[in-house]
């Protein structure tokens, strides 16, 4: 066990699934609740190889179905973590179908996943550092910052008197990121 700050191509994760008939609603598109499944199960992968901990999703944000995956296409899910915090770390993961008889593909939809590391008894503990690399990973880095206060102030987990500290971090936040 360590908290070296880990990159997080260290625990990048890429799965790909067929879509078969029992995936699949009555119109013959791929259910929601199965790609969320297999998300979810990538961003818990991603998670437990970060922090070398058991982990267990506590929030899933900003997930929407823009167009519908077919019965026989190709889905790719890629997660990688982009912050961690204390004991929590924000996932994103990005999906793309492909129907590889027609030479269609395109992206079907992103999320942030984010996972707490617990102990033997169920309670939240520390989890390492991330250093980014890439631009994008810097980016969605420095950004993870505002997406937790949102998602905790959405969640009730913090009052509305903190959304002025909120503002003056999207300031810090767009000061920074004019640097990409
Ligand atoms: C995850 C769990 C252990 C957290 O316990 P808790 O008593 O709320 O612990 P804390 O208040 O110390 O929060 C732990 C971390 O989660 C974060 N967190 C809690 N609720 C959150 C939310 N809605 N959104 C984002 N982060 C959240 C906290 O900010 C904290 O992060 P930090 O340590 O990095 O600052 C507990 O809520 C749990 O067991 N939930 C069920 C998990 C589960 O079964 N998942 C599968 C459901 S389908």
């Amino acid at each position: 066990m360590t908290l070296r700050p880990k990159k997080p191509s260290e625990s990048k994760v890429v799965t790909t699934h067929f879509v078969m008939p029992d995936d699949t609603n009555h119109l013959g598109y791929l259910l929601g609740g199965r790609l969320l499944h297999w998300m979810d199960l990538v961003a818990a992968i991603v998670s437990q190889k970060h922090s070398e901990r058991v982990t267990v999703t506590v929030a899933v944000d900003n997930v929407e179905f823009n167009r519908p995956i077919g019965l026989g296409d190709i889905v790719t899910i890629e997660g990688f973590v982009t912050r961690a915090f204390n004991t929590s770390m924000e996932v994103f993961i990005d999906v793309w179908a492909e129907n590889v008889p027609k030479g269609n593909r395109y992206h079907a939809t992103s999320a942030f996943y984010t996972f707490v590391a617990i102990d033997s008894a169920g309670k939240p503990i520390p989890v390492c550092p991330v250093e980014p690399e890439t631009d994008r990973e810097k980016y969605l880095f420095e950004t993870a910052v505002l997406r937790r206060e949102f998602r905790l102030f959405m969640a009730g987990r913090i009052n509305i008197e903190s959304l002025d500290k909120l503002v003056e971090r999207l300031r810090e936040v767009r000061n920074t990121l004019s640097n990409f």
